[in-house]
């Protein structure tokens, strides 16, 4: 575990992550949730994610993880683990974890914290939060929203909990 490792996804109720490498909702109220949470930190993402993302977020450093040694992106770090991603964001003191599947399915193991927005729909799709032991993990708070859009959310903080 590393307590400065925070998870942070948003999921649909069948724990849906994306379909077709891009997000298959639209909620801007997660968006500049995630922007303020991560603004100023490390945030370390899958090649896939990142992709899909297609450029840098700004006021942030972005981590990228892969299996191939020669990639490179102007402006990003790249990392071929995820302990390599660890490393990379010495001094930071919370670093944010931002998917896709495959990473959240190692960063699980590690995270101290998961921010989960948890929207109230059924989609389809092809990328799926992995199941968690909800035994060892502690809801330290719940938020529930309402999108300008009429979508019920929720905002979930977990903490590992400690032995
Ligand atoms: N709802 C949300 O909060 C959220 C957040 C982020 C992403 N998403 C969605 O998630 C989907 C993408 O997820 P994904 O699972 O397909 O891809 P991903 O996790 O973003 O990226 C997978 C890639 O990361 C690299 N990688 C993964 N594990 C690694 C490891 N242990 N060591 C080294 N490299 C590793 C590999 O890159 P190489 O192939 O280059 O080796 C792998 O192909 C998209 O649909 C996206 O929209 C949703």
């Amino acid at each position: 575990m590393t307590d400065k490792l925070s998870l942070i996804v948003a999921l649909a109720k069948n724990r849906v992550i994306g379909q077709n490498n891009t997000l298959p909702w639209r909620l801007p109220e997660d968006l500049k949730r995630f922007r303020a949470l991560t603004t100023g930190h490390h945030i370390v993402m899958g090649r896939k994610t990142y992709e899909s993302l297609g450029r840098l977020l700004p006021d942030r450093t972005t981590v990228i993880v892969t299996r191939n040694p020669a990639y490179r992106v102007e402006g990003a770090l790249i990392a071929h683990s995820l302990e390599e991603a660890m490393a990379l964001c010495h001094g930071d003191k919370e670093v944010f974890l931002i998917g896709g599947a495959e990473l959240y399915q190692v960063g699980l193991h590690m995270a101290h914290t998961l921010y989960v927005t948890e929207l109230d729909l059924d989609v389809a799709g092809d990328a799926y939060f992995p199941e968690f032991d909800a035994s060892q993990w502690q809801l330290s708070s719940r938020e529930a929203h309402i999108s300008a859009q009429g979508l019920p959310f929720c905002y979930l903080t977990y903490q590992r909990k400690t032995a």
